[in-house]
């Protein structure tokens, strides 16, 4: 399978480590054989058409900054001109997730598809604007969107719903789909201290940005939760019809009086009858009430009842791994189409 991934940051970096050291196994147990033909940043290209070395591309990178100082670097081309002229199987899309307008990986996705490719994506921008639109233009296309890295990382939330639980019917959906605030509350409650404070720690840990309103305003879980009503529940959503309330204003003061009752709150994606985000008090008992940056995610279905998924939310490696297996998916679909 030849591969043009387009951004080389922690999770492009990831997923070739990655593919790096699973090669072999990859062949063996999935007759699965990547070759990723181009790599993209911010700086240009390096493509060839035999497969690039990516041991090279990995540590030119650290060295010089971008992936077309290589031997097959090529500084004039840019993502879209490499999508274009640049003959595979799939694009993989790992560029920055922007909610404004959702570039520059919807151009990126679209011209996938324009020109046959199937494409895998952890970025959530595209998807949580468009999913509805892109979902049928790769229909039309007659080309596979898989993107399982966008919820959960690599604990595999999308895949659990969607094939785990298939005979049965998903009716509603709740989860702590943020691993940042999750942090937050959690530091509020069991240190007393202040939502600016445990912010800071945030921040001094990496785990929150230095602009943390994606995280802290509701609107990373809300892109989550666009994304799971389309993909689980068939729902064609987008951004603008999610209810989203961040948690700035939960106070230290509402974590120890919800505490003295034996409950607590948590940041909540809802898929329901309506599609909502908001701080909401639990039972400490409830499996969602998880601590620290983990995720969590309880489906209701018709027959099985509730059942919950834990797993870490973000992370290079974890979420490179949720690209492997959605690369795995399409080589599988491919093949059976064939
Ligand atoms: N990191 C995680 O744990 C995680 C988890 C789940 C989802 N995600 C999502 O996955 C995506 C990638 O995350 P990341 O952490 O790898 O981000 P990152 O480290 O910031 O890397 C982004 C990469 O995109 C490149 N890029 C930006 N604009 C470009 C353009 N116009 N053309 C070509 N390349 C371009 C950057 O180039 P330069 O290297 O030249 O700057 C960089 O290599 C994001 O959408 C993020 O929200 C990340």
């Amino acid at each position: 399978m030849r591969i043009i991934l387009v951004g080389f940051g922690v999770v492009g970096q990831s997923l070739a480590r990655i593919l790096l050291q699973r090669r072999p196994e990859l062949v063996r147990s999935y007759g699965f054989n990547p070759k990723v033909v181009a790599v993209v940043d911010k700086g240009g290209a390096a493509v060839n058409m035999r497969g690039l070395d990516l041991e090279e591309i990995l540590s030119l990178k650290v060295k010089e900054g971008t992936v077309a100082a290589s031997r097959d670097g090529r500084p004039d081309l840019s993502a879209l001109e490499v999508i274009e002229s640049v003959e595979a199987e799939v694009m993989v899309e790992v560029t920055p997730t922007n909610i404004k307008d959702g570039e520059p990986g919807l151009s990126h996705i679209k011209s996938a598809f324009r020109t046959g490719k199937s494409v895998v994506t952890t970025n959530k921008g595209p998807l949580a604007l468009a999913l509805p639109a892109l979902t049928e233009l790769a229909e039309y296309s007659g080309v596979q969107l898989r993107f399982s890295g966008t919820v959960g990382a690599g604990t595999p939330i999308l895949d659990l719903a969607k094939k785990c639980l298939l005979g049965d019917r998903i009716i509603s959906i709740r989860g702590v789909l943020n691993g940042t605030t999750n942090y937050i509350l959690t530091e509020m409650e069991e240190k007393h201290i202040s939502f600016h404070q445990a912010l800071k720690d945030a921040q001094r840990l990496g785990y929150a940005e230095a602009n943390p309103s994606m995280d802290v305003d509701g609107l990373d879980t809300a892109c989550k939760i666009v994304i799971m009503a389309n993909w689980i529940m068939g729902r064609k959503v987008t951004l603008k019809d999610v209810k989203i309330e961040g948690i700035r204003n939960v106070t230290r003061e509402d974590l120890e009086e919800a505490s003295r009752r034996g409950r607590t709150i948590r940041l909540l994606g809802f898929i329901d009858k309506d599609l909502k985000v908001a701080p909401t008090e639990i039972s400490k008992g409830d499996p969602l009430a998880v601590k620290g940056v983990l995720n969590a995610v309880t489906f209701t279905s018709e027959f099985t009842g509730e059942e919950t998924i834990i797993g870490r939310g973000a992370g290079g490696m974890a979420t490179a791994s949720a690209v492997l297996r959605d690369l795995i998916n399409i080589k599988e679909a491919l093949s059976s189409t064939l």
